[in-house]
């Protein structure tokens, strides 16, 4: 019997952007059933062009520690452009998502180092024992960009399946050049984001708040 729409909507329910994570890994085989189950979305001609290089153990802290001198010293230089603003609904989400995580954590509205604080957890990637890191062939542009999306919303939802928590991360993406650099990622390969993942840490405050949605009326035009 296929999972039904209730299934599915319990487990999108159930997902959300960890924040905190336990330090043992995931097994091999689980993350590679993850990506099996992840690379079954669609894409643009079947092209399938997301790549993912993914680090374990000490690899991992080898870029935690990269990531710490990137943040010292301050060359944001994404691959692909960062949002030039959020504007109306958008920028209202935004804060409403943002100040949710400060108040979980007790950094009041203000605190400017606070935030900061926790704002550089980005780049001690959570504690996670794990991160994927995802390119895209430049040639593919916009398109190939569409497509990684599409996997790397299934890969979180896959992890879910699997017990496994996950965080996109595009602050990650924001030091390219090191990235490259590190990993050895061709030039000709746009890193999109990164997804941290591993197994919660459920008791720590990060963990303890969750995103709402918008109504359907505010993004669905119906017609006819
Ligand atoms: C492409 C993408 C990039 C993201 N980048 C970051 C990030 O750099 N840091 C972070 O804390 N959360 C990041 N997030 C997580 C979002 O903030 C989160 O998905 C959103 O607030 C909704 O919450 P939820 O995932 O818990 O449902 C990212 C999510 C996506 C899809």
């Amino acid at each position: 019997m296929p999972p039904t729409l209730p299934d599915l909507d319990a487990l999108f329910a159930a997902r959300h952007s960890c924040r905190a994570f336990r330090p043992g890994p995931v097994p091999n085989g689980v993350i590679e059933q993850i990506l099996t189950t992840a690379q079954k979305v669609p894409s643009w001609c079947n092209a399938q062009p997301w790549k993912l290089t993914i680090t374990s153990g000490p690899e991992t802290e080898s870029l935690r520690n990269a990531l710490g001198h990137a943040a010292d010293s301050g060359g944001h230089a994404p691959d692909l452009a960062f949002p030039t603003g959020y504007s109306d609904e958008y920028l209202q989400r935004r804060r409403s998502c943002g100040w949710a995580l400060y108040e979980a954590v007790g950094v009041q509205k203000g605190d400017r180092e606070g935030s900061a604080r926790q704002m550089r957890q980005n780049f001690d990637l959570f504690g996670a024992p794990h991160c994927a890191i995802i390119s895209s062939p430049a040639e593919l542009g916009a398109y190939g960009a569409i497509d990684c999306g599409g996997f790397i919303t299934a890969f979180t939802l896959a992890a879910q399946a699997a017990g496994v928590a996950s965080i996109a991360q595009a602050a990650v993406a924001s030091f390219a050049p090191m990235l490259h650099q590190h990993l050895c990622i061709p030039k000709d390969r746009v890193i999109l984001c990164a997804i941290s993942f591993g197994y919660a840490d459920t008791d720590h405050a990060a963990n303890s708040f969750r995103t709402d949605r918008a109504e359907l009326s505010e993004f669905v035009d119906w017609r006819g």
